[in-house]
């Protein structure tokens, strides 16, 4: 009834909200998507775009009107989206609703406040959308980089009439805007290399999910494929001379994330997981480099996984390397924010240096915080020298036995253990903080153990038989195992518990695939589809208007995102039988679309 009345009265002003007859189910959600009743609207033949001259809007008009055309998109489903009935009915797409009038779009036109905004963090992405039944439709922006997401949500609602031409299903007046400003993925291309098409390909499907950080953890201690010029010979640890990245390549990528609306985020990791590239230069600022991972007894380990190896930190000349790197680096990459690692430092891997040794004689009372500080002391003014705003991931303030003593408020903390708890810790702190928490946004975990040589395994018992041995046990084999669904990354509220004030620290999430068991073979299918729920997450959340977490719909949407993301090239993995997609929530868990939440937290 009160729907009825609100209907009514918003017709006399403008239209009518409560149909929702249309086929296409854009991802991530837009936070306000309010369909008209007059429809389809078809594109003119000759369809183009108002826009004034600039070259990221020209490039990005021209791969939408490209893409339209050569996709000419069907959904592959033809539901009632966020249908208040059950079960979904079909719509026929090809029959006009209203009149036989014929309702051409003939253009669009784009108006940009402001071109002089560089991307950055926290720039305005915001966007509005409108399509008219009776004149050429707008897009309104304050930065170019809103009009790009406009047009990627465009992109979603334009589909085929099953003839040839394009439709737009209804009118419709979207207003959007992301809730977080940063909403990235992070790949590891030190374990195992990706090519460079594998980054363009990987940053075109963030563009279309609204993602906007490509986090790159180019280097790591098992290999170090990219080119220098102060130090070319630190590939001679890349993987072989066809596994490197040029400094060619680096700007294409950064070129390339930049039309579109994505920034590149390097991470250079030191202290800890730094052997490749460094040894080439001199083997004596590299620390344990030469020791065994596990020393098979595992107290005595030096480094988590193979192969071992952190920068000397007493050696001066450390410090004279990473100080001719960062100034490198930070030219190359145009981005305001700088990774500076910080992550996983072993106490035990500097036993093997005599500089470190010396060190802890001549000050008895120092400890290994002591020690950190000594190096975030020295790196933390090198960094701010260059402008650049610091990210380090959380260890170097929460690590439990080797953090640093006093960490600048001003670097940015990047979360990955013990979920909402330690992005509690880090915000109550008064850092700014980006949500990583390995047991929800790890792509890579949950595929079993891949150390070789592991007696672990060597036992004929049933999953669960021998309590706490993860390795193989039912859990699925990884140190960060089950693998996770894009349901668990979904439903995860990256804020929970935290009061507004800490809220306010909470920059955004971003995704991980670390690179121990992946490489351009699995690519797609282990970052996508799941990084779009990420997607939908950081951009509209993950509750409907009444605060309800709508995952049930979701479902329908990221099928459909899938499809699509399989025939814009990238093979990412299917999610249900086929069955379930064809047949819209009958894979439902449960019938009842208000079951209530079961509230785990
Ligand atoms: C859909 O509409 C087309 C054109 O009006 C018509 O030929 C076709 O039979 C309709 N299909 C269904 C399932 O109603
Ligand atoms: C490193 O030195 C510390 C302090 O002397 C000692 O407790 C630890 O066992 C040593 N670790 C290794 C791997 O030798
Ligand atoms: C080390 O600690 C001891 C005991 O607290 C103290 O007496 C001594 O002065 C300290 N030495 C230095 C060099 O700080
Ligand atoms: C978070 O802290 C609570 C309360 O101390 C604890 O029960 C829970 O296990 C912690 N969660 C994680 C993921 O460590
Ligand atoms: C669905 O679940 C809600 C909440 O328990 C309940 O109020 C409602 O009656 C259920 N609807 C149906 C059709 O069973």
């Amino acid at each position: 009834m009160i729907n009825l009345l609100y209907c009514i009265v918003v017709l006399i002003i403008t239209r009518c909200l409560l149909a929702e007859a249309v086929s296409v189910n854009p991802l991530p959600k837009p936070r306000s998507i309010q369909w008209g009743y007059v429809g389809p609207i078809y594109l003119h033949r000759s369809f183009t775009f108002f826009r004034q001259p600039n070259p990221i809007l020209e490039a990005a008009v021209e791969r939408t009107l490209n893409l339209i055309w050569s996709e000419q998109w069907k959904p592959r489903v033809i539901v009632q989206s966020e249908s208040p009935n059950y079960p979904p009915f079909p719509i026929n797409l090809t029959k006009r609703t209203d009149d036989d009038n014929i309702r051409l779009l003939t253009a669009i036109s784009i108006d940009v406040k402001d071109f002089s905004v560089h991307l950055q963090h926290g720039v305005d992405e915001s966007y509005t959308l409108d399509i008219f039944s009776d004149r050429i439709g707008t897009i309104t922006s304050k930065t170019v980089w809103g009009a790009l997401h406009a047009l990627q949500t465009l992109n979603q609602i334009v589909i085929s009439d099953g003839n040839g031409g394009l439709i737009i299903e209804k009118t419709v007046h979207i207003e959007d805007a992301p809730l977080y400003p940063h909403r990235g993925l992070l790949l590891d291309t030190a374990r195992n290399f990706y090519p460079v098409s594998d980054l363009l390909k990987t940053i075109d499907a963030l563009a279309w999910s609204k993602m906007n950080v490509f986090h790159w953890h180019i280097v790591d201690s098992q290999s170090w494929p990219l080119q220098l010029k102060s130090y070319p010979q630190m590939t001679g640890d890349a993987y072989s001379n066809n596994e490197i990245y040029s400094q060619s390549d680096v700007q294409q990528v950064i070129d390339y994330g930049r039309l579109r609306g994505v920034r590149i985020l390097p991470e250079f990791d030191m202290p800890g997981h730094a052997r490749a590239g460094y040894r080439q230069i001199d083997p004596d600022i590299v620390s344990c480099g030469d020791s065994w991972w596990s020393n098979d007894e595992w107290p005595y380990h030096t480094a988590v996984e193979p192969t071992p190896g952190q920068l000397d930190i007493i050696n001066q000349k450390t410090y004279k390397v990473v100080n001719n790197i960062i100034s490198e680096v930070t030219s190359i990459f145009t981005e305001k924010f700088f990774h500076a690692g910080f992550d996983e430092l072993n106490q035990n891997c500097y036993n093997y240096s005599k500089y470190v040794s010396e060190w802890f004689k001549e000050n008895p009372n120092a400890t290994y915080p002591d020690l950190a500080q000594y190096f975030l002391d020295r790196v933390y003014p090198m960094i701010k020298a260059t402008n650049k705003r610091i990210v380090m991931w959380e260890d170097v303030f929460l690590s439990p036995d080797f953090p640093a003593k006093d960490v600048p408020k001003d670097v940015i903390l990047q979360s990955w253990n013990e979920g909402v708890n330690n992005t509690k810790k880090i915000t109550a702190a008064g850092y700014d903080v980006i949500v990583s928490s390995a047991d929800f946004l790890y792509l890579d975990c949950g595929f079993g153990g891949w150390i070789s040589n592991d007696p672990r395994y060597n036992q004929n018992l049933n999953n669960g038989a021998a309590i706490g041995d993860f390795n193989w046990g039912g859990t699925g084999g990884s140190w960060c195992a089950p693998y996770k669904t894009w349901q668990r990354i979904y439903d995860y509220d990256i804020d929970y518990t935290l009061t507004d004030i800490e809220k306010k620290h909470v920059l955004g999430a971003e995704a991980a695939l670390w690179s121990e068991q992946s490489d351009s073979v699995v690519l797609d299918s282990k970052v996508w589809p799941r990084t779009a729920a990420l997607a939908e997450l950081l951009w509209s959340g993950n509750k409907d208007m009444s605060g309800r977490k709508r995952y049930r719909e979701m479902a329908q949407r990221i099928n459909e995102y899938r499809e699509r993301l399989v025939a814009r090239g990238v093979g990412a993995a299917p999610l249900q039988p086929k069955w379930c997609y064809k047949n819209p929530h009958a894979c439902d868990f449960f019938r009842n679309e208000t079951v209530p939440d079961y509230n785990l937290q």
